[in-house]
């Protein structure tokens, strides 16, 4: 019999639909295998939504191509999840939705892997920091852009000081009106395009170029998805602030939407460029080569174009269909992680093997703090120009967030 580690998830949406479904199916084909922790079997045992009815539509969907898993709803699903013992639970709810979850995976000494954005607030995160650490257990947040190849390059050529001190730079990312509009729309009160999409480059900045986070500023607009002065944002633009340790500055613009209009040509629009001493570093994700058209398709229901790099659909050369990208990886590489950290030598040895995977920072919660401050700031600065109180800037000191 081979070992075996078994999974738990909370949220059936559309991130488990491009990328934990297919991780889940590719490797109850497969197996996860690597030569420090051998062959595992790994299998997705329970399920935990509000109402049950996407996790019993996926059981049919999925008979055959993966293990009957519990369906577990209402209140106490998490709850009931968790009596399943699964060696690692995922947490795919709504953005202001990860905390409970992922406290109670914790505090049962699952290790947790958490979707962007990780949690709210700072008082979140050490909270859940120090159950993981308590508990002797991974807390880990999925940021797949990080294995985008285009910012893999980028971050080795400011490792490796080719591209030397970032100045300043933008990023945007728009999403279609049917984001707002139609998939979101039972938790859309009150929340914000920038702590649903700012997050990936505030994390791609605050992993790629270092430094410490200092000021962040933030507007945004109102009067398509919910009332001009109530509290639910069409875009935000979002300033962040950064010290190096020569004393030099960076600033960052950061632009996001979830109101382009649907027939625009691609998902969404993201595009980077950021200024460095000695170079500058211009990356657009939908224009990386492909241009696609087909009549009564696109651009509704196909894109002109399209990221085959994310999560994509492919009939391989050798016949098999397969859906693959860095979306998938990245919850691969973390399960490969959980098997190193109980697999992978001697149990007396597990508290090394924990410890060097929590200085893999790319997805280490406690690494995630600068980014949650900026998300934290963000989310303050909105409610006060909600509130009537537009225009305040908020400082971080390393430890809290005071508003001016
Ligand atoms: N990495 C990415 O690029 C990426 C892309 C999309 C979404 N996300 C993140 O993934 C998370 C989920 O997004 P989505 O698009 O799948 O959302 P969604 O609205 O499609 O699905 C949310 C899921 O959570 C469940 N749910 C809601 N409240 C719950 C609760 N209290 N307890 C248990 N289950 C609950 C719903 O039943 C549903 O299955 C968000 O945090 C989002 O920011 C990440």
């Amino acid at each position: 019999m081979r070992p075996k580690m078994t999974a738990g998830m909370v949220g059936v949406g559309m991130i488990f639909d491009d990328t934990y479904r297919p991780f889940f199916e590719a490797v109850a084909r497969q197996g996860l295998y690597d030569r420090r922790f051998g062959d595992l079997d790994v299998q997705l045992v329970a399920v935990a939504t509000k109402t049950g009815s996407r996790a019993e539509r996926y059981l049919r969907q999925s008979a055959g191509l993966i293990p009957p898993f519990a369906n577990c709803s209402g209140d106490g699903a998490v709850q009931q999840m968790l009596q399943h013992r699964p060696t690692f639970a995922c947490v795919a709810t709504p953005d202001n939705r990860h905390f409970e979850a992922a406290r109670a995976i914790l505090e049962t000494g699952v290790h947790l892997l958490i979707e962007k954005p990780s949690v709210l607030s700072l008082s979140e995160l050490d909270e859940l920091t120090a159950i993981a650490e308590r508990r002797g257990v991974l807390a880990r947040v999925v940021y797949h852009k990080l294995l985008d190849p285009d910012h893999k390059k980028l971050r080795t050529l400011v490792a490796d000081n080719v591209l030397q001190h970032v100045n300043n730079g933008y990023c945007s990312l728009l999403e279609p009106r049917q984001i707002s509009g139609q998939q979101f729309s039972e938790w859309i009160t009150g929340r914000n395009p920038g702590t649903y999409v700012a997050v990936h480059y505030i994390k791609l900045i605050d992993f790629t170029f270092g430094g410490r986070l200092k000021t962040v500023l933030c507007t945004g607009q109102r009067g398509l998805v919910g009332p001009q002065d109530g509290n639910t944002w069409d875009s935000c633009q979002l300033r962040l602030i950064y010290e190096y340790a020569d004393g030099r500055e960076a600033a960052f613009d950061i632009h996001t939407s979830w109101v382009t209009p649907d027939n625009f040509p691609g998902y969404v629009e993201q595009e980077v460029q950021f200024r460095f001493d000695n170079g500058i570093w211009n990356g657009h994700s939908r224009k990386r080569g492909v241009e696609l058209t087909v009549d009564q398709l696109t651009p509704l229901k196909l894109k002109n174009t399209i990221n085959n790099h994310y999560n994509g659909s492919f009939l391989e050369p050798w016949g098999e269909r397969s859906q693959r990208g860095y979306g998938i990886e990245v919850i691969d590489r973390f399960a490969r992680e959980v098997a190193w950290v109980e697999h992978g030598g001697a149990s007396a040895e597990r508290p090394q093997r924990l410890q060097q995977i929590r200085q893999l920072e790319y997805a280490d919660l406690a690494a995630d703090r600068q980014v949650v401050a900026a998300i934290e700031a963000m989310e303050r600065i909105l409610e006060e120009q909600a509130a009537g109180r537009p225009d305040r800037v908020a400082r971080y000191d390393g430890r809290t967030i005071q508003l001016h």
